[in-house]
C-alpha cells in the first residue's frame, strides 16, 4: 500500500535509495567477481561480443543511453541505443557478435519483445535487464541481469528508471571484468561509489521542499524545456517524459550542444528551462559549457532552473534557482539529477489537482505493438 504517502509514484521515489541498494545487493561471488542472475550463455562468446544494441521503450531506453556512455567508456565496445519498435522494422544489422541488451520494468512490453526475438533469430545474444520475475522477455533472454525495485504501482516509471541505471552500470563493469578492459580495484572502485549512491538519493529526496514550491509556483507553465549534455541528456530526455505523461505540459528535452542549431529559437521572456549541469570536478569542458549555455539562454529571458553539484559555485550567478544535488562520479550523476526532475513532474501534475499515479491515456504495461 500507499505507506502514509500521498500517492504511488510519491512513495515509489522514496523507495528508491532502497531500490538501487537491493539491485547492488548480492552481485558479487565468493572470489568477488561481478556475476549475472540468469545465465544461459557462453562467456567466450560474451567475450567475442563486438557490438552492443540496447533497445527499450520510453523511460527504460533513457536508461540505455545512460548505459551507452558508461558501457563505451568501460568496455570501449561500441554502444547504440535503439527504440524497440523503430529497431524492429528496420532490417537492423545483427549477427552473433553483437549483444543486444532489452531493458524493461515490465518484462512484457510487446514492443521489446518483438525486438529481441528479431535480434535472436539473427543469432545475436540477447541479456536482459528486468524487473518483473516470471515475465516473458528474461525467459527467452540467454541471460537477466533482475532490478531488485520491487512492484512498480504508479504508471509513471521512478524507482524502475534508476534500478535499470543500476544495473546497466553493473553489466558494464561486469563486461568489462569478463574482458579484461579494467583492473579488478578499478571495477571495485566503481562499486564501492556506486554503494554510496542510495544514500545521496536519499539526500535529494529530503531536498525535495524547493523543487515542490517551484513546481507549485509553475501551475500555468504551457512549456518546459530541459537541458543536458554526456549523461546529463538523457535526465534531460527523461525530464520532459515526466513532465509530459503527468502534467499534460508540453516539454523537450534537448541536448544542450543541439540549442544553437534551432531549439534557442523557443526561448523568450520567462520560458522555464530546466539544466543539468555536469561535475565542475571533472576533468573536461564540460562544465564551462553548461555555464556558458546558462548563460546564453538567461541572456535570452529564459528562467533558468539549474541542477547541480554542492559546491560548485560558478552556477549561482546565472541561475533562477539551483536544486542541489550531492557530488557523484560524472558518470554516476544519472541516479541523483534525475530525481530532482521526477518530484517536479509530481508535484506540478498534483498542484493541477491530476491523478499523478494514473496519468490519462496510460497503461503500466504496454503488451500490444
Ligand atoms: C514512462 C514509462 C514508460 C515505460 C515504457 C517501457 O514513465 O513508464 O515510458 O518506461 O513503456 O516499459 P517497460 O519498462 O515495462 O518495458
Amino acid at each position: 500500500e500507499k505507506g502514509g504517502f500521498r500517492s504511488f509514484m510519491d512513495k515509489e521515489i522514496h523507495d528508491q535509495p532502497q531500490a538501487v541498494a537491493d539491485t547492488l545487493l548480492g552481485r558479487t561471488n565468493a572470489s568477488g567477481a561481478l556475476v549475472l542472475d540468469d545465465v544461459r550463455v557462453d562467456e567466450t562468446l560474451l567475450r567475442a561480443v563486438n557490438k552492443i544494441i540496447v533497445v527499450a521503450c520510453g523511460t527504460a531506453a533513457y536508461s540505455g543511453h545512460v548505459a551507452k556512455y558508461a558501457i563505451e567508456r568501460w568496455c570501449r565496445i561500441e554502444v547504440e541505443v535503439e527504440l524497440a519498435h523503430e529497431f524492429r522494422y528496420r532490417d537492423p544489422i545483427v549477427d552473433e557478435k553483437t549483444l543486444v541488451v532489452a531493458v524493461t520494468q515490465s518484462g512484457e512490453t510487446m514492443d521489446t519483445l518483438m525486438a529481441m526475438r528479431h535480434a535472436r533469430e539473427q543469432g545475436a545474444l540477447v541479456i536482459s535487464i528486468v524487473n518483473t520475475h516470471g515475465s516473458t522477455i528474461p525467459r527467452e533472454s540467454d541471460a537477466v541481469l533482475y532490478t531488485h525495485a520491487g512492484p512498480e504501482i504508479a504508471v509513471a516509471s521512478t524507482k524502475a528508471f534508476l534500478a535499470q541505471v543500476t544495473a546497466a552500470y553493473l553489466l558494464g563493469l561486469y563486461l568489462a571484468q569478463l574482458r579484461g578492459c579494467m583492473r579488478p580495484d578499478e571495477i571495485a572502485a566503481v562499486l564501492a561509489e556506486l554503494r554510496d549512491m542510495p544514500q545521496k538519493i536519499h539526500t535529494v529526496i529530503e531536498r525535495g521542499e524547493h523543487v515542490r514550491a517551484t513546481a507549485e509556483s509553475m501551475r500555468d507553465a504551457s512549456s518546459v524545456l530541459f537541458l543536458g549534455r554526456h549523461v546529463g541528456f538523457p535526465v534531460a530526455l527523461e525530464g520532459a517524459l515526466k513532465l509530459k505523461e503527468l502534467a499534460y505540459i508540453h516539454a523537450e528535452g534537448f541536448a544542450a550542444g543541439e540549442l544553437k542549431h534551432g531549439p534557442i529559437a523557443l526561448i523568450d521572456e520567462g520560458q522555464p528551462v530546466f539544466v543539468v549541469v555536469p561535475s565542475p570536478r571533472g576533468r573536461d569542458s564540460l562544465h564551462s559549457k553548461m555555464i556558458s549555455t546558462i548563460q546564453e539562454i538567461r541572456a535570452r529571458g529564459a528562467r533558468t532552473l539549474v541542477i547541480a553539484e554542492d559546491g560548485d559555485d560558478e552556477v549561482h550567478a546565472y541561475a533562477d534557482e539551483v536544486f542541489w544535488i550531492p557530488q557523484a562520479p560524472k558518470l554516476l550523476q544519472p541516479l541523483l539529477a534525475v530525481v530532482p526532475l521526477q518530484m517536479f513532474a509530481m508535484a506540478l501534475a498534483a498542484a493541477k489537482g491530476l491523478d499523478v499515479d494514473q496519468p490519462r491515456n496510460l497503461a503500466k504495461s504496454v503488451t500490444v505493438e
